[in-house]
């Protein structure tokens, strides 16, 4: 039998088709994590879901994060949200948050969101995200958080509102007192005098009235159902630890102060053993930096910080990626720890690296990079 070139090349055309979807769908599926890859959807798609978190609801594992666009000029959508059975076959389900055509809305196409991160209220019986919230064309000056509630995992959520954190009140480690007669803020930045009016909560009584900036984030949900938002404040310098109230839809007034002038991002949050871990980065925009562990035994401190908790290649730079969010996998004592290694050409092309958390003998966890692994136990 006589076969024409051409319907060789259209055999070998489909032939590299189908071998480049399964090469793509390699990178997730056969129940494999390989961190750094290009992670798809069950149609083949990039996931898109960047600064994010993982929640177990229904049955399902839920991924929410940032949609972000294949150049850094275009508006993100929203917050996406995937889920999957088993944490490596994502499907798609949509948009959790949209962001509105509504001028002047807070979540108008073109502000930035940042970090979201999804918690279930068992009182109310409703998921509620928060996320870092940028207002369009305002660069990252307005430093707000941002709620939104729904009543299923997938969303639609509703927005609820948006500003900073606490207006008003004085966090529990810090009184008036203390903070009284600090310096004038605009004095000059890193010198040893700055730093010490910092640590005196110099930023914290600038930003007394209108509220405390809240950047980078994340949510954290006690052994007693209390709630807790986590967030870089004073201009990334210090971070707090801010009390929810019961419904998780706003802050009781109760915060504390922690690492003042530490200049903290990312941080991300587990319990174990009766004891707090949170792995944190240092601020160097989207470029990788040593992550940082800390530990405390009450969640609003003392904290204390501990030495880096990441081994293996690229250690010193988070393996070239930044914390975002720890997950503790549902009913086991096993957690995920969860970086995002940008790109900040296209952000929507940053890479995921999830890798399992190891503990040593004396219980402090640690991370070692991995090539591929398996979530199943
Ligand atoms: C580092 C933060 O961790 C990211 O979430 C993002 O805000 C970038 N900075 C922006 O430069």
């Amino acid at each position: 039998m006589k076969i024409g070139f051409r319907k060789i090349l259209a055999v070998v055309a489909a032939g590299m088709l189908l071998t480049g979807q399964s090469m793509a769908a390699e990178s997730n599926e056969c129940g494999k994590i390989r961190p750094g890859e290009i992670w798809k959807d069950v149609k083949g798609d990039t996931i898109n879901a960047h600064g994010g978190c993982v929640i177990f609801a229904d049955g399902k594992y839920y991924w929410y994060g940032e949609h972000r666009a294949a150049v850094r000029s275009l508006p993100q959508e929203g917050v996406t949200v995937y889920s999957s059975p088993d944490l490596t076959t994502w499907t798609y389900e949509g948009l959790a948050l949209r962001a509105t055509e509504e001028k002047g809305h807070d979540i108008e196409r073109g502000c930035i969101i940042e970090r979201p991160k999804v918690i279930y209220n068992a009182k109310t019986g409703k998921y509620v995200m928060w996320f870092h919230l940028e207002l369009k064309g305002q660069g990252y000056g307005p430093a707000r958080c941002a709620v939104a509630v729904s009543d299923t995992p997938a969303g639609p959520f509703t927005f609820v509102r948006s500003g900073r954190v606490n207006a008003g009140i004085m966090p529990d480690n810090l009184s008036k007192q203390e903070a009284s007669g600090c310096a004038d803020e605009k004095m000059e930045w890193w010198t040893p005098e700055w730093r010490a009016e910092i640590e005196r909560g110099m930023f914290t009584m600038r930003d007394l009235n209108g509220g405390q900036m809240s950047r980078d984030m994340t949510l954290f949900v006690d052994d007693d159902a209390k709630g807790y938002h986590i967030y870089s404040s004073e201009d990334n310098l210090t971070l707090h630890i801010a009390e929810l109230t019961d419904d998780y839809l706003g802050h009781t007034g109760k915060y504390v102060r922690i690492f003042p002038g530490g200049h903290n991002e990312a941080p991300a949050l587990m319990k174990r053993g009766g004891r707090y871990w949170m792995i944190t980065s240092g601020c160097t925009g989207w470029e990788p930096n040593e992550a940082r562990l800390m530990t405390a035994d009450r969640i609003m401190g003392e904290w204390k910080q501990l030495p880096n908790p990441c081994r293996g290649e690229n250690a010193d730079k988070t393996f070239l990626g930044q914390s975002n969010y720890i997950m503790k996998l549902p009913g086991e004592d096993r957690f995920i720890a969860m970086f995002d290694k940008w790109d900040p050409k296209s952000l929507m092309n940053s890479r995921y690296l999830w890798l399992p958390v190891d503990f040593d003998a004396e219980g402090v966890p640690y991370v070692s990079w991995k090539n591929e692994w398996s979530p199943r136990k």
